[in-house]
This record gives C-alpha cells, sequence and structure tokens, in this order.
C-alpha cells in the first residue's frame, strides 16, 4: 500500500487550465484520455495465470476482511516507465495502479456501517442523520448503485458488489491501462464463481478524463441501462482524488450530477498533501464558501484517522441538500 508521498514527474499543472494543460500533456505524451466503455464479456482473458495478487488485509474487521489486489509489475503495463518512477504524473498518469492508504479506511467505514460499528475514533458523533441515511443505502441491496470515482485497483468497489451485492457498480480510472490491467482482473478475482457469469450485468468500467463533455453523460447511461430507470447513484465513493486543486472542480460537478436525491458521496482524503494544494481541508472549504455548492451540498466529516504520527486521514460524506 503506498504511504503518502507525491513525486509528480512530467508536466505540473501549474494553469488553472486544467483541460489546456491535459490537451498539451497528452500530445506530448501519446496519452489518450477519451471516455471509452470496457466490456466484462470474456472475464478468461482478463485472468492470465501468470498475475499474481496480494492480500489485503482491512485491519478490525471481524471475521477478517480480506480482498485480493492484482500485483503489479514494471513489465505488465504499457505506462510502466511512467509508474516505476512517478507515483503520479499530472494529467497523464494519475497513481491509479498503486494503492492508496485512504481506500482502506473507506473500505473499513463501509465494512462498519454493515455491521452496525457506528465510530472506531476520532471526537466525533457517535450518530448522525447521515449515518443513518448510509446505514440504510449498504444495506438495501436491490436498489444500491455504486459508482467508485478515479477507482485504480478498485476495491471500495469490489466490496459493494461482493460484500453489499450492490445491484450495479461503475468504476472509472484516468487511464484505459489501470482498467484493462488492473481493475478489471481485481473485479474477476475477488468475485466468487458463482457470480462471474452476471458480472457483466452489474459492473461497467469507465476509463478517461473528469474534463472529458462525455464523462457525465457515459457514467449516467451505464447506470441507466442497468437497474433502474433514475439514472443516478445513491453511493458514490472517491478515495485520494481531491489532492489537485485543479480538478476537484470537475471531480465536483460529476459528483452533483450523479448522486441521487438520497444518496450519499463518500471522499476518503489527507487533511494535507503536500505542495499540490487539494485537502480534505480545502474540500470542506470550498463546499462552504462557493455558491455553486453552498446552496445544492451539505459535508460532515465522519471519521478521522489520526495515529499522531503520520498525516490524518478523513473520511467525507456529501449529500445533497
Ligand atoms: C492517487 S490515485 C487513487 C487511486 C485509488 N482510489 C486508491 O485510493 O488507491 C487517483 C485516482 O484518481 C484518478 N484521477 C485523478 N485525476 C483524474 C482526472 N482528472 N480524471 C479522471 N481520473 C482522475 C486516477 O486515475 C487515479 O485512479
Amino acid at each position: 500500500m503506498v504511504p503518502f508521498k507525491f513525486n509528480f514527474g512530467g508536466q505540473h499543472a501549474a494553469a488553472t487550465d486544467v483541460d489546456a494543460v491535459d490537451e498539451q500533456t497528452n500530445q506530448q505524451t501519446g496519452t489518450d484520455h477519451s471516455v471509452t466503455v470496457h466490456q466484462l464479456t470474456s472475464t478468461q482473458q482478463h485472468t492470465p495465470n501468470i498475475q499474481s495478487f496480494d492480500t489485503i488485509t482491512i485491519p478490525h474487521t471481524t471475521p477478517t476482511l480480506t480482498l485480493q489486489k492484482i500485483h503489479i509489475s514494471s513489465t505488465n503495463n504499457s505506462i510502466s516507465e511512467l509508474t516505476t518512477k512517478n507515483d503520479v504524473v499530472s494529467g497523464v498518469y494519475e497513481g491509479g495502479f498503486k494503492l492508496w492508504e485512504c481506500t482502506v479506511d473507506l473500505i473499513q467505514l463501509l465494512a462498519d456501517v454493515k455491521s452496525g460499528i457506528k465510530q472506531r475514533s476520532g471526537k466525533l458523533p457517535a450518530d448522525t442523520h447521515v449515518l443513518h441515511s448510509l446505514q440504510q443505502i449498504v444495506t438495501d441491496s436491490p436498489k444500491l448503485k455504486v459508482l467508485e470515482l478515479g477507482c485504480g485497483h478498485a476495491l471500495p468497489a469490489i466490496y459493494c458488489l461482493n460484500h453489499l451485492n450492490a445491484a450495479h457498480t461503475v468504476v472509472q480510472d484516468m487511464n484505459a491501462e489501470v482498467i484493462d490491467t488492473c481493475t478489471i482482473p481485481n473485479i474477476v478475482r475477488n468475485t466468487s464463481q458463482q457470480m462471474v457469469s452476471d458480472l457483466a450485468d452489474r459492473v461497467t468500467c469507465v476509463s478517461g478524463s473528469w474534463q472529458s463533455e462525455k464523462m457525465l453523460s457515459t457514467l449516467l447511461q451505464s447506470v441507466q441501462s442497468s437497474v433502474s430507470s433514475t439514472p443516478t447513484f445513491n453511493l458514490i465513493l472517491t478515495a485520494e482524488t481531491i489532492y489537485n486543486l485543479n480538478t476537484m472542480p470537475a471531480l465536483l460537478s460529476l459528483i452533483i450530477n450523479t448522486l441521487s436525491d438520497n444518496g450519499v458521496c463518500l471522499v476518503a482524503a489527507k487533511r494535507y498533501y503536500f505542495g499540490v494544494g487539494g485537502s480534505t481541508t480545502e474540500l470542506l472549504h470550498q463546499l462552504k464558501t462557493k455558491p455553486q455548492y453552498q446552496k445544492m451540498l451539505r459535508a460532515e466529516v465522519l471519521r478521522v484517522m489520526d495515529d499522531g504520527k503520520s498525516n490524518v486521514r478523513e473520511i467525507i460524506a456529501i449529500v445533497k441538500r
């Protein structure tokens, strides 16, 4: 699992016009972030025997919860050179091949909500309205529609698929290579034999940039063609995705436009990211002060992970007003 570290390489997006920066960077690197839906039709092709997996244990879960994550070596992906030298290359590769710390916090919270544990640490109220809504959402499998934005290994979405029996799950990553060689093998590997056959009906994998015009319609179409006539998600998950102030508005816009009226979005992230501007503090500030969010969204810190030594991690719940 990757601790807190961002060694940005390549073009660092310092400009405010993210689309322009991404476009320029992508032209230089030949990286294409156009929106693509990846089919999960032939599951066999995604699980060649040569792949090896690591076991990820979610702390303090009873019975102990484990998930399998593909072991990424620099030889099994086409952007290997970037991934061995840098955790993130802004606008080109945003860290999807690695498993980041807050993703485990997010799964732990979901597992706790499922088993009725309301609080682990920190000085938060033991019970809140949002926690209550979350409990209802995660226990109503037939209606559970999950979106994981910036999924990488997609372990939180996989948890929802397998342990919450979500009716439909959509996962999104910037890089098509991440979806094909990391996300999909993980989904197949973690799914029991009986469920593999109906995976294609229950999971949609999307690659592409949040800033792309087609991202919103693709995400909404993915869920519309599945379980219900309401093309929105009642559970949106996102871990370690708010570090960049330039891309935060695109991410928040997707959340606003894909979250159902009674849904909950959980953002797991750090209170501080060195040198890049994003943080949970900044997210909360923007949601409280910017007119485009203020009237529409309400945010609440659900959990704080603070061991007194490392960077403080938080889980923020966002709901519609
Ligand atoms: C630091 S990684 C975190 C991955 C995973 N959620 C985890 O915690 O292990 C950030 C993720 O957000 C996605 N991402 C970041 N910026 C993006 C953008 N502008 N458009 C689309 N995806 C983006 C990346 O593809 C990557 O999967």
